[in-house]
């Protein structure tokens, strides 16, 4: 059987691949022509976030195709209802990598509430003076409260990574997580309340057609002033002008992104903002949580190549 990697997988995953399988590998950077002319034949398509999956897609593969198996837990880049009305599975890499973004996402609220990336930058042009008593003042995540806008896996991860912190925590989500909100003493609430209490905001939605600019400008202006907006999900969950006007001239006092629209575009007037602090979509890049995610991709695409149920559906 053949499976087409759309772009390159870590050997994690790629070793239990061609142990089994005529495996074909498009390489970096991605290229929709490569895929189209591999796609014929494939029993299984390895796709991640920068790979678009669509109907075409799928049928220039043909009826050889049982599976697409993303490497990435999100699946926004697949057309899940073309997938589902074909008949086909797909899956993706959920749990693996629930400590690294929520880390990242924790290492974020940090960096930008103590303005280390700013720092950092005056530092390295000799623009320090030395100390002074009022000088780049921040915010502690100790007796702040943190809005997690999600309260599903990583959302779960990152309050209890903050239970050191002292921090009052609440969330928003579209299911009641009492058990959940029990266990991290986290109080749920609408976003519009959510937004107005909170200190520190974190973003861990799925990006869905609700969910798209979910953070627009009407929303953003509810932010509690001096709030600070983390994004580890998806970057079009936010209104990338809104939150640069936002940014400017408030009520955000800040924000630590790691996702962006038009990803890997990023706009000059965000990175020209000194209160932004910008990480290329490094939520998962860690080696041992990378290899995690390309040994359950393989685990996917072979379990369903078996005839069997894969570890992590997702249709
Ligand atoms: C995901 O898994 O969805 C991330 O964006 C990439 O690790």
């Amino acid at each position: 059987m053949k499976v087409v990697v759309a772009r390159t997988l870590p050997a994690a995953g790629l070793d239990k691949l061609t142990a089994r399988f005529d495996v074909e590998i498009g390489g970096l950077p991605f290229d929709r022509d490569w895929l189209d002319a591999h796609a014929p034949g494939a029993s299984a398509i390895v796709a991640d976030p920068t790979v678009p999956v669509d109907g075409e897609l799928l049928d220039r593969a043909g009826d050889t195709l049982q599976v697409v198996a993303n490497f990435a837990v999100g699946f926004d880049n697949i057309d899940t209802d073309a997938v589902r009305e074909r008949g086909l599975r797909a899956t993706n890499t959920p749990d693996v990598l629930t400590n690294a973004t929520a880390e990242l996402a924790v290492a974020l609220m940090q960096a930008a509430g103590r303005r280390i990336v700013e720092t950092d930058q005056i530092f390295r042009r000799g623009e320090w003076v030395g100390w002074e008593p009022e000088q780049f003042l921040g915010r502690e995540l100790h007796g702040a409260t943190v809005g997690l806008v999600g309260f599903g896996r990583i959302g779960q991860r990152v309050a209890e990574l903050l239970a050191g912190f002292d921090v009052e925590l609440v969330f928003t989500d579209a299911h009641p997580m009492d058990e959940a909100a029990a266990k991290y003493g986290a109080r749920r609430l609408e976003l519009d309340e959510l937004l107005a209490v909170s200190d520190y905001v974190s973003l861990h939605v799925n990006l869905t057609p609700e969910t798209k600019h979910l953070f627009d400008a009407p929303t953003l202006a509810g932010c509690k002033p001096g709030a600070i907006l983390v994004n580890t999900c998806r970057g079009g969950v936010v209104d990338t002008a809104a939150l640069v006007d936002a940014l400017k001239d408030g009520p955000l006092a800040a924000a630590g992104l790691d996702v962006y629209e038009n990803e890997p575009a990023v706009p000059e007037e965000l990175v020209a903002l000194a209160n932004t602090v910008l990480v290329p979509h490094i939520g998962s890049a860690t080696r041992v949580t990378r290899d995690a995610m390309a040994s359950l991709c393989a685990d996917n695409v072979i379990a369903v190549l078996d005839g069997e149920e894969p570890p992590t559906p997702v249709v």
